[in-house]
């Protein structure tokens, strides 16, 4: 098979990159690890920023996003009883929109036919082959193997991903911090305890409020590193919720049967360069944040808006300077995020290494921020998004 542009992963990354070239009658082709509904059942990310729901939008893949989406205008920081409230509105004039990953994907996926973008499920051993001179990408599937050339191949493969493996590490730099603790998460159907998102740090170790519907809410929690689902039966999950949010007024939590549980650890991590040859990585497969700033998800999204006008402004008049410039503009935005992330979980959670000063150093910032529209102000254009 021969397309112009090869595409690894069918995640946010995949998909918004496939569309947008689609949209300018670009060739593509998404191999995807797999199945359908493995990829259409996955639980993750649920606060999307302007630039990524500008990108559906912008496609007309908005029916879900218009009908279903619901736009936040604060969101709450709490330590203790004490709850802060970053009027994201009032400060940025900019909002942000609960809208789950899991439903992106499948609208994404189910407007793929009509337009032309090919998904191969259940794609195998996907291997990266020439990359800095004609490069071609090789699969099996049912047991046959295949092969796809293409003039580029875009790695949204996530973190496991082969793309960013198949870039040799003397053309390389990582950099990473991995976190004591990881997020337990729980989806019910059971109204959300409050109407907007409340990051929590209580006595017990950082929560997390937030939803999907004003009938589906999803919480997470802190946990140790390492922590297996089997020690958490439901019931043990919502204790931990019910006692976490309890210092705060309102915070009643309704319990309900989970449709959902997982243990996600946390990670930042940046590898540099962005490309190599005709190898250009976005998303996942490129940089990890901690959950806290909801930036995962966005940042996979404003890679690829990125990406996508350096191939067309490619294909249009063979203008490489976007090409060229890919890496260093996507990572610019990139180190952003790194940072507001880390910031927020190091405000937010409790560090078993930390001391009596540590836990002294984040009452003072949450008392200096409750009291300083600067900061307020800081930490809300970083939550809506820096712009592209
Ligand atoms: P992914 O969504 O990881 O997509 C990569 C795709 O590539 C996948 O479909 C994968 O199956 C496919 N793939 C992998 N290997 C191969 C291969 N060998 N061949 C072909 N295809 C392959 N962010 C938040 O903001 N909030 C959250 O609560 C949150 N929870 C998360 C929970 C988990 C378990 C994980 C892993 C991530 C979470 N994130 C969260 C981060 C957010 O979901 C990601 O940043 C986002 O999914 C990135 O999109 P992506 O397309 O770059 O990568
Ligand atoms: C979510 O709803 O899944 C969610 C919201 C905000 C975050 C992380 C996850 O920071």
């Amino acid at each position: 098979m021969k397309t112009q542009v090869a595409i690894v992963g069918a995640g946010p990354a995949g998909l918004l990159l496939g569309h947008l070239l689609r949209a300018e009658g670009i060739d593509c082709v998404i191999l995807e690890r797999q199945t359908r509904e493995h990829v259409e059942s996955r639980i993750r990310a649920g606060v999307l920023e302007t630039v990524t729901t500008d990108l559906l939008h912008r496609l007309g893949v908005d029916a879900g996003l218009n009908a279903h989406g619901m736009m936040e205008e604060g969101f709450n920081l709490a330590d203790g009883e004490r709850i802060v409230r970053i009027e994201i509105t009032a400060l940025t004039g900019k909002h942000v929109v609960v809208y789950g990953q899991t439903e992106l994907t499948r609208d994404l996926i189910a407007a793929a036919p009509e337009r032309g973008l090919q998904i191969i499920w259940e794609a195998k051993d996907v291997a990266l082959h020439d990359l800095t001179g004609a490069p071609s990408l090789t699969y099996s599937n049912d047991g046959v193997e295949h092969r796809v050339e293409a003039d580029f191949i875009a790695g949204c493969d996530g973190f496991h991903g082969p793309s960013r493996r198949a870039i040799p590490a003397e053309h390389a730099r990582q950099f990473e911090r991995e976190y004591p603790f990881g997020w337990l998460g729980i989806l019910a159907d059971v109204p959300p305890c409050h109407p907007e998102l409340i990051y929590a740090n209580s006595d017990a170790g950082f929560a997390l409020a937030s939803m999907r519907s004003p009938t589906r809410s999803r919480y997470y929690i802190q946990v140790p590193r390492g922590e297996r689902l089997e020690d958490w039966p439901e019931d043990r999950l919502w204790d931990e919720l019910e006692r976490r949010f309890a210092p705060l007024a309102g915070g009643a939590v309704i319990r309900g049967p989970a449709l959902e549980i997982s243990i996600a650890p946390l990670r930042s991590y940046v590898f540099e360069p962005m490309r190599h040859g005709r190898l250009f990585l976005a998303g996942d497969a490129a940089h990890i944040v901690p959950p806290t700033g909801a930036k995962g998800l966005n940042l996979a999204a404003s890679d690829v808006a990125y990406l996508s006008d350096a191939l067309i402004a490619w294909y249009r008049n063979g203008d490489e300077a976007g090409l060229a410039g890919y890496a260093a503009k996507a990572l610019a935005r990139v180190w952003k995020a790194e940072r507001f992330s880390w910031s927020l979980t190091k405000l937010m959670h409790r560090f078993p290494e930390d001391g009596a000063f540590e836990r002294r150093m984040q009452i003072a910032e949450l008392d200096y921020l409750a009291g300083s529209r600067a900061m307020q102000t800081a930490i809300a254009e970083n939550y809506v998004g820096l712009p592209l």
